[in-house]
């Protein structure tokens, strides 16, 4: 079953297509854009080990010229260093104006090429094929793109807009269980800020932690409701002028607690979980927010096989520090986006250091 999703915005509008084994149509799918002959695919080793050949062998078999390239795995190689090399590869490719870039990977991969896309000749296509779960619930989408400083994550970027999303889900089985849970924290973050339907379904499920126990409707909705949300949101505030800072719910503290711990402890995901958890008991404390509203998203974390406590030995003055460097920081003060009920969040500036201290001292 294929489920499309739109992406409405005033400038270029997107599809989002969510289909099993749809990777092998890619080519087909492009080719109904009247986009440029000439493809860079990009990835890392790994997945283009398991779907490179796909990908390629269909964008080819549409007639497109294809060019591929890897670029190291890890977070740590999300940095200018990686662009200069895609920008070299676009150049002996002689990339055009109309060329596209596709990204086929996790938000790291997608993050480059947007990027890469984004700034090559001032701007060209890019297609995102997301092969994480986190990447095809949120980063694939909304058009977020860049590398990180080696003072501050995500400090260096654009928005460039994909001009299609392809969600093959078939490709998550081969995605390790850990990476596989850390995703599940953004779609436990939708039901939270925006969906209390998909709240439901994933409390009906007696297990979230590995894909073998989630059924194959659970996954349709978490996929299909999640990219919803997150095209609804970014469909009303493309470019973050207010409403889409609620997808950085549960972010606040846990982009502390990943610099804390050199972004090498924790994935992104589970630091979300962890700063879901505070934001949550934040909110229950200053009265906005039920507690059994926030036990049962804590339950849901937990069942997902994500932590709710912070690191052994973490240094909760050296959190709240690092709270200021967000780049939600607005005048000095730090913006948290707490619930009120389940599917509803507000944004307010009113949490001080006490609020926060109180709460990281019980996790
Ligand atoms: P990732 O891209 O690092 O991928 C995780 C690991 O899984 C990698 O080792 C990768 O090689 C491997 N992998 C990916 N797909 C696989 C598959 N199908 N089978 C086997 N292995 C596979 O991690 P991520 O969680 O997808 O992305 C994290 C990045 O996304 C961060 O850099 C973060 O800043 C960024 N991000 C961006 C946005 C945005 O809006 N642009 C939103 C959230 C996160
Ligand atoms: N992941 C947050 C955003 O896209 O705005």
């Amino acid at each position: 079953m294929t489920s499309v999703i739109n992406v409405n915005l005033p400038t270029q509008s997107y599809e989002i297509a969510i289909a099993p084994a749809s990777l092998d149509q890619i080519g087909q799918s492009l080719a109904g854009l009247k986009l440029g002959k000439k493809v860079l695919l990009v990835s890392n080793p790994t997945i283009f080990k398991h779907f490179g050949k796909i990908a390629v062998d269909s964008l080819e078999a549409a007639g497109f010229q294809v060019a591929s390239y890897c670029l190291p795995a890890g977070e740590r190689y999300k940095t200018l260093n990686s662009i200069q090399k895609l920008y070299d590869i676009a150049l002996e490719n002689r990339l055009e104006r109309s060329s596209t870039m596709v990204a086929l990977g996790g938000g790291v991969i997608g993050d480059m090429t947007g990027f890469a896309a984004a700034t090559w000749l001032r701007g060209i296509n890019v297609v995102q094929v997301p092969t994480t779960l986190l990447a095809m619930v949120d980063s694939a989408i909304g058009g977020k793109t860049g590398v990180n400083h080696p003072h501050g994550k995500n400090l260096i970027g654009a928005f460039h807009q994909p001009r299609f999303v392809l969600i093959d889900t078939q490709v998550l089985k081969t995605l390790p269980v850990r990476e596989l849970r850390a995703g599940m924290a953004e779609v436990i973050k939708y039901g939270v800020i925006w969906d209390a339907e998909l709240f439901n379904q994933l409390e009906q499920s007696k297990r979230l932690d590995q894909l073998r126990y989630i059924k194959p409707e659970l996954m349709d909705a978490i996929l299909t409701r999640s990219c919803q949300a997150k095209a609804d949101v970014v469909g009303k505030d493309e470019k973050e002028g207010g409403l889409r800072a609620i997808l950085n719910y549960g972010h606040t503290v846990g982009h502390a607690v990943e610099s804390l711990t050199n972004y090498r402890l924790l994935k992104h995901g589970e630091a979300v979980g962890i700063g879901m958890v505070a934001a949550g008991q934040i909110a229950v404390n200053l009265g906005l927010w039920q507690q059994a509203d926030a036990d049962r998203q804590n339950a849901l974390i937990e069942k997902a096989g994500l932590p709710t406590k912070l690191p052994a030995g973490l240094d909760i003055e050296g959190i709240i520090e690092a709270l200021q460097l967000d780049k939600k920081v607005k005048d000095g003060k730090v913006r948290f986006v707490l619930p009120t009920q389940i599917g509803v969040v507000t944004v307010t500036d009113e949490v001080t250091s006490d609020h926060i201290r109180q709460v990281l001292q019980k996790m």
